[in-house]
C-alpha cells in the first residue's frame, strides 16, 4: 500500500496488552455509531436522514433499500461474514428480526449521530446514549433466549465495534455555533474524547470486553466537503484542516485505547484506523480499480446525499464499483470491502480464532 506520504505521521496501532487469545471463536458483532454502520435504524425513526429507497441498496442482495448508506453491504457486514458469523448485520429496530437473529449480531447505529448528544439533536436521530439504552434492553432478550449464565458468556465474547464521530464535527462543530462558540477546537475534541472513555466504560461495565473503536476516515477528502471548495472558487481539493482534525482526533482515541488496556482488566480494545487506507483510495484510485474518487456515483456526485440521492436523479452513475464514493458522504459496497479488509488484517487479527 502507497501510504509514503504519511510516513512520520503514522503511528502504531492495533496493539492490545492481552495476547491472542487462539481458538476463541467470536460468536456476534454487536455494533454502535453513525451511518457508517447503521444498517436501517433510522428506518424506524422520525428524521429526513433516511436512505430506504432507490437507488440505494442496488446493488445489495435483492436490491433491496435496507437504511444502508450505500450501494450495497457496509463494512461491519463485511467483518460478520469474514468472522464466519453471518454475511449481514441486521438493525436492531427491524421488526422482521427478532432476538433469534440478532443473538449472533446486531446494529443499534443511527445515522447522524455523534460522540456529542448536540450531534443526534441535528437531524432528530437516535443518541448515543440511547443506543447503549437499547442495548441494555438487548441483553434482557438475550438472556430470557439464552440463559443467563450462556447469555452472560456470550455478552463477554461478542466483538464491539464503535464507529463514529464525523458528524460532531462535519455536522455540527464546523457548521453551527452552539459548540464552535463554547469550546475551542481542541477543547471540542477533549469533551468528545471523554465522552468516548464514557461509553467504553459503561460498556465495560455491562460485561463488553472485545472492542473496536473506528478513527475517522480522512473526513476533509469526502466529495461533500470538496465541493465547498468549488463554492469558494477552488478546484474541489481536499480540506487539509478537516483532515488534520481527523488524525489529531484520531491519536487521541488512540492514546484512549492504550490507557483502557492498562487500566480496564480483562478488555481487549484496539484502534482501528480507516485513515490511511481511505486516503490510498483517493490518491491512487486505479490502483483500487476505481476511476474517479473525487466524485460520488449518486447524482452528480458533488452534495447528494439522503433524499437528494433519489431515483429521479439522472445523473447517478451505471457502475458504483468504479467508484470509491456512492454518495456524497459514504463510500460504495467495493470500497466498504476494501476498508473492511483492511481492518481486519491490521486490526482485528488479534480476535480471529
Ligand atoms: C423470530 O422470527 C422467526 C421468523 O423469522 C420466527 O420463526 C420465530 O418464531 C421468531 N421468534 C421469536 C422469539 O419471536
Ligand atoms: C449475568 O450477569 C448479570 C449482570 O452482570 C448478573 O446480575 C447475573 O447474576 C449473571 N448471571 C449468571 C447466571 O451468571
Ligand atoms: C447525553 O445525554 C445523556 C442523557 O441525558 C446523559 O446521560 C449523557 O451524559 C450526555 N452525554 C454527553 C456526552 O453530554
Amino acid at each position: 500500500m502507497c501510504n509514503n506520504l504519511l510516513v512520520g505521521k503514522k503511528i502504531v496501532e492495533g496493539k492490545t496488552n492481552n495476547k491472542k487469545v487462539v481458538g476463541v471463536v467470536v460468536p456476534g458483532i454487536i455494533v454502535f455509531g453513525d451511518s457508517s454502520v447503521d444498517s436501517g435504524n433510522n428506518n424506524h425513526i422520525s428524521t429526513i436522514l433516511k436512505s430506504d429507497f432507490s437507488p440505494y441498496g442496488r446493488d445489495f442482495e435483492g436490491g433491496k433499500a435496507t437504511g444502508r448508506f450505500s450501494n450495497g453491504k457496509i463494512v461491519t457486514d463485511f467483518i460478520s461474514e469474514a468472522f464466519g458469523i453471518k454475511p449481514t448485520i441486521p438493525a436492531y429496530l427491524d421488526p422482521s428480526y427478532n432476538i433469534t437473529h440478532f443473538a449472533s449480531g446486531v446494529s443499534f447505529a443511527s445515522a447522524g449521530t455523534g460522540y456529542d448528544n448536540a450531534t443526534s439533536d441535528v437531524f432528530s436521530v437516535i443518541p448515543l446514549w440511547k443506543e447503549l439504552q437499547y442495548y441494555k434492553e438487548y441483553q434482557k432478550k438475550l438472556r430470557d433466549y439464552l440463559g443467563p449464565s450462556k447469555a452472560n458468556h456470550t455478552i463477554s465474547q461478542f466483538l464491539y465495534l464503535i464507529s463514529l464521530g464525523t458528524n460532531d464535527f462535519l455536522e455540527n462543530y464546523f457548521l453551527l455555533p452552539q459548540r464552535s462558540s463554547q469550546f475551542s477546537l481542541q477543547e471540542y475534541q477533549n469533551f468528545l474524547g471523554r465522552a468516548a472513555e464514557g461509553f467504553v466504560r459503561e460498556l465495560y461495565a455491562v460485561g463488553a470486553r472485545k472492542m473496536s473503536i473506528g478513527g475517522l476516515p480522512p473526513m476533509g477528502c469526502l466529495p461533500l466537503e470538496r465541493s465547498s471548495r468549488l463554492v469558494f472558487g477552488g478546484g474541489g481539493e481536499c480540506v487539509e484542516k478537516y483532515n488534520r482534525v481527523a488524525m489529531d482526533f484520531n491519536a487521541k482515541l488512540m492514546g484512549l485505547v492504550e490507557m483502557m488496556n492498562k487500566e480496564l482488566k480483562g478488555i481487549q480494545i484496539v484502534f482501528s484506523n480507516p485513515y490511511d487506507v481511505v486516503y490510498d483510495m483517493i490518491l491512487h484510485p486505479s490502483y483500487y480499480g476505481f476511476s474517479n474518487s473525487g466524485r460520488a456515483c449518486c447524482g452528480t456526485g458533488r452534495f447528494e446525499m439522503g433524499f437528494m440521492c433519489s431515483k429521479m436523479n439522472p445523473f447517478t452513475c451505471s457502475d458504483a464499483n468504479k467508484y470509491v464514493f456512492w454518495d456524497a458522504f459514504h463510500p460504495t459496497q467495493k470500497a466498504n470491502s476494501i476498508i473492511a479488509n483492511h481492518i481486519l488484517h491490521t486490526y482485528l487479527s488479534v480476535f480471529l480464532p
